[in-house]
């Protein structure tokens, strides 16, 4: 049997109706969802009660997965494929290293020379009310944009830094770490889709400069292309239920986790992602 779609939104998403991921799954049935993944951006899986181990099977079907080297802090400790979005204290009751994790608009490992090809966010525990995550259509944000400006951004590359969340929670020590684990990357501000052939805008709130240019010179275009690309006609936003678990093509969206919830409430996400292709160079 085909499987059933559900669109989500306008711009993207779709929910794959009747999966389940645990269960051994055949070439052609898989393939029937990475078509589905490669149309709609970003699939839903509901009702997921699976383990890591399954976590991690199916989502290697979609590709070699990241070990996150890039962030050893934040990966679990005897699953380096599992990234780590929780608030949950520490034993000692220090705040956790993945409490801010992915509270700005970016596509996921931006920051290295292997941005990621797709993510697979399993939630494990979501507040009462809140912690949504938005995502966003980003060959529409490119598709749409004027003649004059697709050329003008079209040689731009963006520098993308890993450490710079919309709330800074990190001490000096650890942001030195990280920047000498993942130096500034500058990465086209225009990507063609490897397996689409779509030109997609490659932009975030990572983005601090462009190569070339001075920090006050791309201020605001840089506000501009995320602005333009987080427009409400481009965005599906997630509510989130235990044992979801949302797959998006980080080559043409990008996704913003919402802290809109109260923060004694326990949020819980593991994420697995799958390596993309090599793209950009390290700036000094
Ligand atoms: C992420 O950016 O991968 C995490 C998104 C979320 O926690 O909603």
């Amino acid at each position: 049997m085909p499987i059933t779609l559900r669109k989500l939104s306008h711009a993207l998403g779709a929910e794959v109706c009747d999966a389940d991921v645990s269960k051994p799954m055949s070439e052609q049935r898989f393939g029937e969802i990475y078509r589905a993944f490669l149309d709609h951006n970003i699939l839903l899986f509901r009702n997921q009660d699976i383990t890591r181990e399954q976590h991690i099977e199916f989502s290697r079907r979609f590709g070699e997965l990241d070990r996150h080297d890039a962030l050893p802090r934040d990966r679990h400790p005897d699953h380096p494929e599992i990234l780590l979005v929780t608030n949950e204290p520490k034993p000692g009751g220090q705040p956790a290293d993945t409490k801010y994790t992915g509270r700005q608009w970016h596509s996921d490992m931006s920051f290295t020379l292997v941005p990621s090809l797709g993510s697979l966010l399993r939630c494990v525990s979501i507040p009462d009310v809140g912690g949504d995550t938005m995502f966003t259509n980003m060959y529409l944000a490119y598709e749409s944009l004027s003649d004059g400006m697709k050329k003008l951004i079209a040689e731009l590359h963006g520098i993308h830094f890993s450490g710079t969340r919309k709330i800074v929670d990190l001490s000096k020590e650890r942001e030195e770490e990280q920047k000498r684990i993942t130096p500034p990357v500058a990465q086209p501000v225009v990507r063609v889709h490897p397996e689409t052939g779509r030109k997609a805008l490659y932009i975030g709130e990572k983005v601090k400069r462009f190569d070339g240019m001075t920090e006050d010179e791309s201020r605001p275009l840089i506000a501009f292309l995320c602005r333009h690309a987080t427009r409400p006609e481009f965005i599906y936003r997630h509510q989130w239920r235990k044992n979801d678990i949302v797959a998006w093509d980080n080559r043409c969206t990008m996704h913003m986790a919402l802290g809109d919830f109260d923060e004694t409430q326990r949020r819980h996400m593991e994420r697995t992602t799958v390596l993309g292709t090599p793209s950009g160079y390290v700036v000094a």
